[in-house]
């Protein structure tokens, strides 16, 4: 039997407070809320309980490895008893989570507005993940026992150790498969350079407004008001641009209740789409949606590589299908984490 692919997620570990409410109070109001509850979250470690669960082909049995690289504060109640237990029965292992002394492990506030249709509002206080700013050691910790088939990161740690890991792991020499979600987009943004070589990036609606942004030579093309859904069109032409500039393989869009738009440079070809979304009957609560999608389609594209080396006939009409399927069960249910589907579901 051929060893199991190794995915490696590089980012984020959070604990979620979570305030379900009617609607968002204004300025200077206080409202009687619904719930509050707590739960394991991060974007690092949500995908990589993404991928974890994907990789379920039973409830016995599990044929893609999943890593967790990142960082919490030492003791930490809610580290022990939610999250590293979430994460390891979601089949990932912790070995790479260093247990911080001083700071705190990072939480995220989320208000669930239930007026409009489970929509977020999240304020995330970095803690422990802002200190995952040594790259050589974090790199140390990446390509122990060799380098992963897949490595996963997202804008949660900091943006000198991730643009200093896609500069090391794009590199002709370390050449590795890298699946980069920058979300949420770092203020000082990603400069199109600093993509160079990438397999793969995923991105939402609004961090692909954010990417072209900066592009000056976009600028004299007219872009979608962010109150807009962004054509076919656009997104042809902005993908277009991404594969030349940047040689990156695979595009991939998220559009919410829209579903992904995807492109994929195979040879000359370019091989385009717009999957639209489940239609679901209720949506309960939307974080980790995007987390669900990416970590769905990370195991779809390890498992490919494990077969075949390197990502042409990938095949990816049915990967970003699997994981939209996937992002329209975790948005029918509450919770980041546990909202996500295993893959036998
Ligand atoms: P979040 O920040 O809420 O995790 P996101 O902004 O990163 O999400 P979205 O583009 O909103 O990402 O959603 C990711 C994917 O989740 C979509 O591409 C789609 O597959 C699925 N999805 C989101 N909303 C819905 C919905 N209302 N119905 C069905 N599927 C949905
Ligand atoms: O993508 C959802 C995640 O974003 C939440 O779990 C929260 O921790 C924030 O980081």
């Amino acid at each position: 039997m051929s060893p199991r692919p190794v995915i490696r997620v590089i980012g984020s570990l959070n604990i979620d407070f979570v305030t379900r409410t009617p609607r968002v109070p204004g300025p200077g109001e206080t409202l009687s809320a619904t719930s509050m509850t707590v739960h394991p979250g991060g974007k690092g470690s949500n995908q990589a309980v993404a991928c974890g669960k994907a990789a379920f082909t039973s409830p016995t049995s599990q044929d893609v490895v999943v890593e967790m690289i990142g960082a919490v504060g030492a003791n930490d109640p809610y580290y022990a008893s939610l999250l590293k237990p979430t994460l390891e029965k979601s089949g990932v292992s912790t070995a790479g989570v260093e247990e911080m002394e001083g700071v705190q492990t990072g939480t995220a506030t989320i208000i669930v507005d239930e007026g409009a249709n489970g929509e977020n509002r999240i304020l995330v206080v970095p803690g422990a993940n802002a200190r995952v700013d040594d790259l050589g050691k974090v790199m140390e910790a990446a390509t122990k026992d060799g380098l992963p088939d897949v490595v996963v990161m997202q804008g949660e740690i900091p943006r000198s150790t991730v643009l200093g890991l896609l500069r090391a792991f794009n590199s002709p020499e370390r050449k590795t498969c890298v699946i980069f979600n920058p979300a949420p987009m770092f203020p000082e943004g990603v400069p199109i350079d600093a993509l160079q070589g990438l397999a793969v990036l995923v991105v939402n609606e609004t961090e692909c407004r954010q990417l072209f942004a900066a592009v000056e030579e976009l600028n004299t093309v007219p872009v979608s008001r962010p109150d807009e859904i962004m054509t076919e069109s656009e997104l042809d032409r902005l993908t277009t641009y991404l594969h030349g500039k940047a040689g990156i393989r695979i595009v991939v869009v998220t559009l919410g209740s829209q579903g992904v738009y995807y492109s994929f440079e195979t040879g000359d070809l370019l091989d385009r789409a717009l999957i639209p979304a489940v239609k679901v009957e209720r949506v309960v609560d939307t974080t980790g949606a995007g987390d669900t999608f990416v970590g769905y389609f990370a195991t779809a594209v390890a498992r490919h590589l494990a077969r075949v080396k390197g990502l042409d006939n990938l095949n990816i009409r049915e990967a970003v299908s699997r994981a939209n399927e996937a992002a329209a069960k975790c948005v029918q249910r509450s919770g980041a984490m546990e909202s996500i589907p295993f893959g036998y579901e």
